[in-house]
């Protein structure tokens, strides 16, 4: 029922995509798609009707008429370099804006929507702090209560999410939500993501950082907004929400700490 709300304030009608970031890596994706294949189907093309137009026919290659190029001499086309200009001029136009458009939705990404002011909250946006550790996630919520391993979120919420890590660094990355972003001691790395859709998704570490890092994984679920109020709610009651990491140590957490 949020969906697609959130950030209607940000207008709709712009050129640069806006959305939740999967909307805008998506389009961004598309717009590429579409493109590269236009291009290639008219650079295709050409080259396929040059092909027959100057085949090699009934001796017709041979005739003046079709100006075959000799060696050692640069051919004219004939015409003073048009095709050369027009072609460059093309090429110029797609390169430049497709580098300026997706510098404005990038920009968007950046800074446009929560990233810049990760605080306070509205009805709209919730705050969650992520810390990572070797190897793991731990995450705190508005209400102060801290959960590892399992990151729970509305679906119609835009997630903002402040990321630091109590040990070395690392880098939380949900791909399906196309958020990422460092975790680094002693430090404080905003990102946001949402609103998503329902379903359940993974986080996972994305800087090496020590024997365990590829299981520094943590589950990422987005719930339906009643539900999740629901859970919220019973947060406080829940005794193994607590922040004791001993029962999510990996085989390989018991290996060498690089870093104190
Ligand atoms: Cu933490 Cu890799």
């Amino acid at each position: 029922m949020y969906g697609g709300t959130v950030l209607q304030a940000g207008g709709s009608g712009g050129i640069v995509p806006e959305g939740s970031r999967a909307e805008i890596f998506s389009q961004i994706f598309e717009v590429f798609v579409a493109l590269g294949a236009l291009v290639g189907v008219v650079v295709l093309s050409y080259m396929l009707y040059n092909a027959y137009k100057y085949r090699d026919h009934d001796g017709r290659a041979d005739e003046d008429e079709y100006e075959r190029p000799v060696l050692g001499e640069i051919p004219t086309g004939g015409g003073h370099g048009r095709k050369l200009l027009l072609s460059f001029t093309i090429s110029a136009v797609i390169v430049v804006s497709l580098v300026l458009w997706t510098y404005g939705a990038l920009l968007y990404v950046e800074q446009g929507a929560a990233a810049a002011q990760p605080e306070p909250d509205t009805a709209e946006t919730m705050t969650i702090e992520v810390t990572g550790y070797q190897y793991g996630w731990k995450f705190t919520y508005p209400n102060g209560e801290r959960v590892d391993g399992t990151l729970r979120v509305p679906e119609g919420k835009e997630i903002r999410l402040k990321v630091t890590s109590e040990d070395v660094f690392h880098n939380f990355g949900v791909p399906a939500l196309r958020v990422k972003t460092d975790a680094v001691p002693g430090q404080t790395t905003t990102t946001w993501f949402g609103p998503a859709e329902a379903g359940e998704y993974q986080a996972q570490c994305y800087e090496l950082c020590g024997a365990g890092h590829s299981f520094m994984v943590a589950d990422v679920i987005v719930m339906e907004q009643s539900e999740f109020d629901q859970w919220y709610e019973n947060m406080g009651n829940n005794t193994t929400s607590g922040g004791s990491n001993s029962s999510v140590s990996h085989p390989a957490a018991t290996e060498v700490r690089v870093v104190a």
